[in-house]
């Protein structure tokens, strides 16, 4: 099928990437010039496990274009996909200018042929019906240049508005994108047109039939149809429910901390309860990334437009807020005052295999220590490696751990890169003033560590 998608960033890239790959003919659309030249250069903006080599490949095979060029990717696509940032407004709700461009964008450039225009972004409950309206302002626009021009055919607006709009929600994690493209737990599709479903049905197929799936033994893969609402709901439900849980697990390590008990051991016994599940029970320093935070809070934000006190998401926020900092009293409490010592941090993305620094509870964590007079340093498999300071201020960014541990009071392991399982923890004790580290994932083997003579904290363990 011929797929157009608009926006690629970690969610539009990948899914361009992987559609070509199970045999789509996709063009993916930017206004970013710079991204695109990097694109058509065979080289990927994020960094993503998996990505390059199948956008090489698509692209050698001539499934996968790039372009900044909107109407070129607009009269190619029978499928259009709406990919682009909903960042937080400061007062929580979601920012969807990017996506009112975008359909607008589309309105302008249709030409009557039957459309079926998808919502991947993570858009407000209301949002399907809003972009039909967006794109029939679009249209009606390209109906005044064209009359403005006087040669416009008639009943134009009418042939036009040949399209439906389809909520297709994303599931997929940075750093296992690719992975949970081929191998999705179910896929949403929400709309009023049976004409649209049967369409993506259709595109989804090869991934349903499980083809392209590490086990294809398995059994087919649930397609969900519904609403428009609904659908857009089940994201915002979804991200809610599992930043929530990741809350309340953090909330029981806090009280572990206070009588002895040990976190991990308390996930293991109640996730292997199938109505618990074992997933998403890591405690640590709380969730961050693109979506948690702004996908809670638009949700909270949606819940008091309608009138609505959402008593449990507001607890879940204000508990992660409160466990980013917690690794802060740890540190108070080992080194008493802060200022004037020196802190290493061992990883700064919100989350392993990925280059994403958005929300990333490093930066609060950097910011708190900086403003208690720490020097705080910093090694991140990805930052050090590309020298890419991503704004960073208050930090010196160092390019390995010895340099890291060179004259610090104490590590914190913020980040639980694969790599940091395999560090010469006695080396780096060795070089620091105080071998004190603080594991805000519970991520190290303590023994090892203490054994590398190391004091080892880890969060409610
Ligand atoms: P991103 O910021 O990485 O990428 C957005 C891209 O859209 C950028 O490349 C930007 O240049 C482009 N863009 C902006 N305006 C444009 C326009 N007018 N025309 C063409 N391109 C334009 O965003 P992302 O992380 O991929 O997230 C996209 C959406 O998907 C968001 O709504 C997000 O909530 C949702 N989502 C993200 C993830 C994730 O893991 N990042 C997962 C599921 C859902
Ligand atoms: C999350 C969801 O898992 C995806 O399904 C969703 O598509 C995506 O958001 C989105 O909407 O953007 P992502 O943010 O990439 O994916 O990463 P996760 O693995 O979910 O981690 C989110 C945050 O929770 C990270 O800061 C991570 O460190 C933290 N986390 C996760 C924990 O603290 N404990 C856990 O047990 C799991």
């Amino acid at each position: 099928m011929k797929v157009c998608v608009i926006g690629t960033g970690y969610v539009g890239l990948v899914t361009g990437v992987c559609l070509s790959h199970i045999g789509h003919d996709v063009i993916c659309v930017d206004n970013n010039e710079e991204k695109i030249k990097l694109m058509q250069s065979g080289q990927s903006p994020i960094y993503e496990p998996g990505l390059t080599e199948l956008m090489k490949s698509s692209s050698q095979a001539g499934k996968l274009k790039f372009t900044s060029d909107l109407a070129q990717g607009v009269t190619h696509g029978e499928i259009l996909f709406i990919a682009v940032g909903t960042p937080s407004l400061p007062t929580g709700e979601s920012d969807t200018r990017y996506v009112e461009a975008v359909a607008r964008g589309i309105g302008n450039h249709l030409n009557g042929d039957y459309k079926v225009v998808v919502n991947k972004s993570t858009v407000p409950i209301g949002s399907g019906d809003w972009v039909r309206m967006i794109m029939l302002e679009g249209i009606a626009e390209q109906q005044k240049v064209l009359v403005g021009a006087g040669n416009l055919p008639s009943k134009a607006q009418e042939t036009q508005a040949n399209f439906d709009v389809v909520s297709n929600p994303e599931f997929l994690r940075e750093g296992s994108a690719v992975h949970d493209t081929f191998n999705p737990d179910r896929i949403v599709l929400g709309s009023h047109s049976q004409k649209a479903i049967l369409m993506m049905k259709k595109l989804y197929e090869p991934l349903v039939n499980r083809e392209f799936a590490q086990d294809s033994s398995l059994p087919k893969v649930p397609v969900v149809v519904t609403d428009l609402s609904s659908a857009e709901m089940i994201k915002y439900a979804a991200n809610s429910f599992l930043a929530t849980k990741i809350s309340f697990i953090n909330e029981v390590a806090n009280i572990c901390d206070r009588v002895g008990a040990d976190v991990t051991q308390v996930a293991k016994g109640i996730g292997l309860d199938s109505r618990i599940g074992s997933k998403f029970l890591n405690a640590g320093i709380g969730w961050g990334g693109s979506c948690f935070p702004k996908d809670v809070s638009a949700l909270v934000h949606t819940a008091d437009d309608y009138g609505y006190e959402p008593e449990l998401l507001k607890a879940a926020v204000n508990v992660n807020m409160r466990q980013r900092l917690i690794v802060l009293e740890k540190l108070q409490h080992e080194l008493k005052i802060l200022k004037g010592k020196t802190i290493g941090l061992l990883g700064l993305t919100f989350k392993p295999d990925t280059d994403d620094m958005r929300d990333a509870p490093s930066l609060q964590l950097i910011r708190q220590l900086d403003r208690l007079g720490a020097k705080v340093k910093a090694y991140d498999p990805i930052v050090s490696q590309s020298g890419a300071s991503h704004g960073l201020s208050g930090v010196i960014i160092e390019s390995d751990v010895a340099m890291l541990a060179d004259g610090c009071d104490a590590l914190v392991l913020v980040t639980e890169w694969k790599e940091f399982l395999e560090l010469d923890y006695s080396k780096m004790a060795k070089l620091m003033v105080n071998p004190v580290i603080i594991d805000c994932r519970n991520f190290l083997d303590n023994q090892v560590v203490k054994q590398a003579g190391f004091q080892y904290l880890g969060v409610g363990c």
